[in-house]
């Protein structure tokens, strides 16, 4: 059944990538993982390690890992799957549009809330469909893509996907939820997103950081512009998963002993876990921050609104980006602070 459905290739293969592509992989289906040559020299010495807080414990020895830094073999695909970070998207279509085998079904595994229609502007002779990703990924040394959190993939309803895929990712442990509001789904994941940054500018891991009230009234301030923001426009979010985005701010600014007892499962959390924001900052590279907090400073101009405190968010982690340093490691009070002000 596997090899009757054909290849599925990973473009853009990271933290999200080859955690996806590699369970796959795992459970018999055939992946064509399309990435950058510093992870391509890792793979080849190691091959893929993928666990999960779960007790996951898989690995591909390096001989079953095809790993390319060319696209020529896109064409072989029936099924690709995006994960680059959003500022890459729009050269992922371009490669797809020129390599890939027009017919092939696009899913775009990506935060924030465009990518989907990026993608389906260079690709008229495919099928895109938009994804959601609620899990956080790892990466570790030696090839190891760690999941650190629970949630269902989620992946707007189709019959070519659902009917002919699905059972694919039952397979590999990884189900999928279909749902014919994904760009409702993906607003709702930007409020959470919102925290990636926090996070980043943070340094701590993400559990850690929930634990700190003030980190967490930072989020939920971000939180309160951006529904604030959305409602103006008229954007209907969509509940995935337990957390209804409407009750995060109020939620955030619980004291830590209700929060915790409220918010249990948002803290079950690997306690190594934290943003890919913040891996990107560790790793010296651009965020996508102008894709989450500044999708909603855009918004807010757009409406005659202001949205300060993102705002202010999106020119810290610019800040960072540009000291090259890492995470700036902003003390809790620092940052809360920084955000008032910003209101003012
Ligand atoms: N990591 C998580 O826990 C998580 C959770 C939920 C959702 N997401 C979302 O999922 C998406 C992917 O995130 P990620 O953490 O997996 O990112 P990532 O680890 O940075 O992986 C993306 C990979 O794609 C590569 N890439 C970029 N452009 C490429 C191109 N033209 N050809 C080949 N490779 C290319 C990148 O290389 P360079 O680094 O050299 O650019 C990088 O290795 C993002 O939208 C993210 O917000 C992530």
């Amino acid at each position: 059944m596997a090899n009757e459905l054909g290849k599925i290739a990973v473009f853009g293969a990271g933290a999200i990538g080859c955690y996806v592509g590699g369970t796959l992989s795992a459970a018999g289906y055939t992946v064509l993982f399309f990435g950058r040559p510093r992870l391509q020299k890792v793979i080849e010495a190691h091959g893929l390690k993928l666990t999960d807080w779960r007790g996951r414990d898989q690995q591909l020895a390096p001989a079953d890992v095809e790993y390319l830094t060319t696209y020529e073999r896109m064409a072989e695909a029936s099924l690709i799957l995006v994960t680059v970070k959003s500022r890459h998207t729009e050269d992922a279509a371009k490669e797809i549009a020129k390599h890939a085998t027009p017919g092939a079904l696009v899913v775009s595994f990506q935060n924030g809330v465009r990518n989907a229609d990026v993608l389906r502007k260079h690709l008229h002779s495919f099928q895109v469909l938009g994804g959601m990703v609620p899990f956080n990924v790892l990466t570790k040394e030696g090839g190891h893509f760690h999941c650190g959190t629970e949630g269902h993939l989620i992946v707007e309803k189709a019959p070519s996907f659902e009917e002919v895929w699905g059972s694919a990712f039952e397979d590999a442990a990884l189900p999928v939820e279909h749902h014919p509001d994904i760009k409702g789904i993906l607003w709702s994941k930007l409020m959470l997103n919102l925290n990636n940054a926090t996070n980043a500018l943070s340094g701590v891991p993400v559990r850690d950081q929930l634990l700190h009230p003030l980190y967490r009234k930072c989020m939920a301030l971000c939180v309160s512009e951006a529904l604030a923001t959305t409602k103006a426009a008229g954007i209907r979010m969509r509940r995935a998963g337990k957390v209804m985005p409407w009750l995060i701010p109020v939620v955030l600014r619980l004291p830590n002993w209700l929060f915790m007892f409220v918010a249990s499962k948002m803290i079950q959390i690997d306690a190594e876990a934290r943003s890919s924001m913040w891996e990107d900052l560790h790793l010296r590279r651009p965020t996508e921050i102008d894709f989450l907090n500044g999708e909603i400073v855009t918004l807010a101009e757009q409406q005659g609104l202001k949205a300060p405190c993102n705002q202010k968010i999106v020119e810290l982690v610019h800040e960072a980006e540009a000291k090259k340093e890492g995470s700036p490691r902003v003390a809790p009070e620092v940052l809360y602070k920084a955000l008032l002000d910003a209101r003012t």
